[in-house]
Formats: structure tokens, C-alpha cells, sequence
């Protein structure tokens, strides 16, 4: 059987699958039921001074069908004493020690606060810690949470705080709600992250009620911005994932969270440069049972792949993700509509006609029944018709064999550079070329 086992910057875990620290590991009891079920990690509900959470604190977009394709919420940190918390971390770990539990910390970037609450959490046995300066609401109006993370210098300085005194790993966990990902993961490998996990929540309004008028969720008439995760995020999250693992400057490992709800969610991070993932909301959705698909869907995939280990799938996909400019411009691929399979429901023709190109025909066959064919001397190969068609496997798209060598954006501005530089020399400089 393939070995699931992780290793986050010296943090050992059976498997890649963590719960995030979010209201499934807010207690003892529930992190140990987690681990009972299969878990191989869990981040703590973050610790600091306890907060007052509101009532009314959660909202979901339900899209087209499916429920919770986006999650909000306004919920701070943990609301329990700092003591109580301390006391369920150590009897969990006690009663498993071989899962990897890691506590999750917000304090004012002071350097005694980070040192005092350091100190106190790994006393209570943790394997590390994570450092939260992603929380965008409430916690940052108090100037914690992603108001210091989206500082470089207080994420570098808070890290380098909590660094001084840790023992054990120290995990940086940064907001999304930034321009440039990498500016403050970045800003955390300088101040001494031994690994940075990402995203945390994305500012959001759920929505507005219709009939009152009132924000979605509200808290007694008034409403506040929450931050937005779930299935919705995952493009974003995956996206600033790649971003950090890309980036020579931010050489520590990475745990991956944001919007995984399946093992293939979990493959696509691991490929993209994550050693581990986390999850919080399809926990929230389904219940700790889930482990058990994403455990099977992996195994399974590693032995369909004849791969030994998950470690043989972290960041196998970094390399084919680079800058639009190094992408080939000679490289093209066409529609093609199969009619056999098509049921002539017309969209992809509507869709290429009303909003991309005008090549898909309708023609009629010699028996007089019609049927749809791309033009593909016009197709742009935009995938829209792909997109839209209903049915698997209707349009393919098709490489076309490349007539004219690769050539980037970048490769054909340095040769037009190279040219221009030949055209400004005199006859006599460019006798020698
Ligand atoms: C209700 C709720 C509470 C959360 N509380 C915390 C928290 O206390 N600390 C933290 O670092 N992240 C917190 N998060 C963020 C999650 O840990 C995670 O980063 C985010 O939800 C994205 O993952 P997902 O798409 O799997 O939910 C919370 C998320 C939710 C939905
Ligand atoms: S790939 Fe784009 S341009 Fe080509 S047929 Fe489909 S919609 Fe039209
Ligand atoms: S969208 Fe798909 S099924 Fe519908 S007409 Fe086009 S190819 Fe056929």
C-alpha cells in the first residue's frame, strides 16, 4: 500500500489530510473524534485572549443546486479560557500521539505577548504551531488577524518574535486578501518561517435579503464583512499556492488550504507544491467521515500511478506553471464536435456565435438532417464551446500539429529586440553579423 505519511517542515503526520483551525477543532472532544476517524492533523482553533463570538455568525451561497458552493463567516477566534484549551491539547495529544496537532495563535504583534503565549501552548505538547495573520474580521479591527498580515514588516517581525521562542516548528498562515501573495509569505521566510500554510478566509458579503433588506448573515439588523472559503475559493487558493511555490525566495514547504472538498481537491495542491493539505469547510458540510474518501481516493490514485508515496507527488506540477509570457504563441488547438454524441442542444453554436468567434455551423447532411461542425480554420480554440456543452465528451479539443517553431510572448520581444538593435548599427558594425 502506498505510504500516506507526511512530513511538514518536521511535523510527522500518517496523512496529508489536516482539519484547518476553524470550528472542528475548537475542543478536545472533537479533535480526538477526529482522529478517530482518520484525520492525520489538526490546527487547533486559534488561541489567544478569548473573544465574544456574535449569534448569527455563518452564510453559504448555494449555487445551481449545489449547496454551500461558497461559506461565510464572521466568527472570531476561540471564545474558551486560554487554560481550559491548553488542558484538552495536552489529554488529546496524550491519547494520540502519533497525530499531529499544531495550535493556531493570535496575539497583538507585541514580542512578550508572542513569547508569553509561545511558551504556554507548547508546554501543553503541541508538534508546532501556526501563526494566524489571516483572520479578516473582527480580530483585525483590533489590528491582529490579516491587518498585520497584510504587512510585510509585522509579518517578518511577529514571525521572528514567535521564532525566538519556539521549539518547535512554526507554521506562518497567510490572508489572501492581499495584491501579491508572495510579498508576505516572503516577508515570513525572512523573519524565519520554517513553512507557511495558505489561504485563509477572502473578504465577503454573503448576500443581501430581499425582503428586509438586511445583510446575510445579520446580527440583530446590522451586518459586517465576513471571509469566504469552501468549494468557490479553490481556484484562488490554488492559484497562491502555485504563486509561493514558484518563487525561489519562498523556499519553505507549504500547507495547502482553501476550498478542498475531495482527494483529487488534495492531489491538485500536493502537484502544485503543497506537502500537506488542510480543510475546514466540506468538515463543516459532511462531517469528520469524509477522511475516509479522501484517504481511499488517494491511495488509490498513488497505486494507479505506481506511486510509492505521497512525497513522489509534491510539487510535480510547479514547473508546468509560469508566466503568461513564456507561454507558446505557435502552440493551437481546435474544436471538434462529435455527432454521434452531440444531442444538437445548440449552445456551443450559441456560445461561439453571440460571444467568441462565429465558427460553428449548422449544415445539413445529404438525408437532410442537420448537424453542427466547427469551421476550424477560424476556431481560436477558446474551450467556451467545451465549456458549455452538456455532454461529456461532444467537443474535444484538438491539438493542431504546430507549422512554425515554440515562440513566447518574451522569446519574440527579445528577438524583436535583437533585430533593433541590428537595425541601429551602421553598415560598417553590422558587416561582422
Ligand atoms: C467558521 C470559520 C471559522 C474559522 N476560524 C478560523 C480560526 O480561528 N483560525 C484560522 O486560522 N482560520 C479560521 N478559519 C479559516 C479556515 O481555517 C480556512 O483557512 C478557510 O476556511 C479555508 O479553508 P476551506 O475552504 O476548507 O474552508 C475559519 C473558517 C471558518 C469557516
Ligand atoms: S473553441 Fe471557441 S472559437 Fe473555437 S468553436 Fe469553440 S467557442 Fe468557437
Ligand atoms: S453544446 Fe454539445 S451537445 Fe449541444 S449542440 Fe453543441 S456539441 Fe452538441
Amino acid at each position: 500500500m502506498a505510504d500516506l505519511t507526511t512530513n511538514l517542515a518536521g511535523i510527522r503526520s500518517p496523512n496529508p489530510f489536516w482539519l484547518a483551525s476553524a470550528p472542528p477543532t475548537n475542543t478536545g472532544y472533537q479533535v480526538q473524534r477526529a482522529f478517530e476517524a482518520g484525520w492525520g492533523g489538526a490546527v487547533w482553533k486559534t488561541l489567544g485572549d478569548p473573544i465574544i463570538n456574535t449569534s448569527s455568525r455563518f452564510a453559504a451561497i448555494h449555487f445551481n443546486g449545489q449547496r454551500v458552493a461558497g461559506f461565510n463567516n464572521i466568527e472570531l477566534i476561540t471564545d474558551r479560557p486560554l487554560e481550559v484549551n491548553l488542558q484538552e491539547i495536552y489529554e488529546t495529544k496524550k491519547r494520540f500521539p502519533n497525530h499531529t496537532l499544531v495550535a493556531s495563535l493570535m496575539v497583538e504583534p507585541k514580542r512578550d505577548k508572542w513569547h508569553e503565549i509561545v511558551k504556554r501552548v507548547e508546554a501543553a505538547g503541541v508538534d508546532g504551531l501556526e501563526l494566524n495573520f489571516g483572520c479578516p474580521h473582527g480580530m483585525a479591527e483590533r489590528g491582529m488577524g490579516s491587518a498585520s498580515g497584510q504587512q510585510p514588516d509585522l509579518v517578518e517581525a511577529q514571525t521572528a518574535w514567535a521564532k525566538e521562542a519556539a521549539q518547535t516548528p512554526v507554521i506562518v498562515k497567510l490572508t489572501p486578501n492581499i495584491t501579491d501573495i508572495t510579498a508576505t509569505a516572503k516577508a515570513a521566510v525572512r523573519g524565519g518561517a520554517d513553512a507557511i500554510s495558505l489561504i485563509n478566509t477572502i473578504n465577503s458579503l454573503a448576500g443581501v435579503d430581499l425582503d428586509t433588506w438586511n445583510t446575510i448573515p445579520h446580527v440583530g439588523g446590522k451586518g459586517a464583512h465576513g471571509g469566504y472559503c469552501g468549494p468557490a475559493v479553490k481556484p484562488i487558493a490554488l492559484n497562491m499556492v502555485a504563486e509561493c511555490a514558484r518563487n525561489n525566495f519562498v523556499y519553505v514547504p507549504i500547507s495547502g488550504i482553501g476550498g478542498i472538498a475531495t482527494w483529487k481537491d488534495a492531489v491538485e495542491f500536493l502537484l502544485m507544491g503543497a506537502s500537506n493539505v488542510q480543510i475546514c469547510t466540506a468538515a463543516m458540510h459532511h462531517g469528520f467521515r469524509i477522511v475516509e474518501d479522501l484517504i481511499d481516493g488517494l491511495t488509490l490514485y498513488l497505486e494507479e500511478k505506481e506511486l510509492e508515496s505521497v512525497h513522489d507527488l509534491i510539487g510535480k506540477s510547479i514547473s508546468k506553471f509560469s508566466d503568461w509570457g513564456d507561454l507558446d504563441l505557435n502552440y493551437a488547438v481546435v474544436a471538434r464536435i462529435d455527432t454521434d454524441t452531440c444531442i444538437e442542444c445548440n449552445k456551443c453554436h450559441i456560445a461561439c456565435e453571440d460571444t467568441s468567434h462565429q465558427c460553428i455551423e449548422r449544415l445539413t447532411d445529404a438525408a437532410g438532417a442537420t448537424y453542427l461542425q466547427v469551421r476550424e480554420e477560424d476556431c481560436v480554440g477558446c474551450n467556451l464551446c467545451a465549456i458549455v456543452c452538456p455532454v461529456e465528451g461532444a467537443i474535444e479539443m484538438v491539438e493542431l500539429p504546430s507549422r512554425e517553431v515554440p515562440m513566447s510572448w518574451n522569446q519574440r520581444q527579445a528577438a524583436l529586440a535583437e533585430l533593433g538593435a541590428v537595425s541601429e548599427l551602421g553598415d560598417q558594425d553590422k558587416e561582422g553579423l
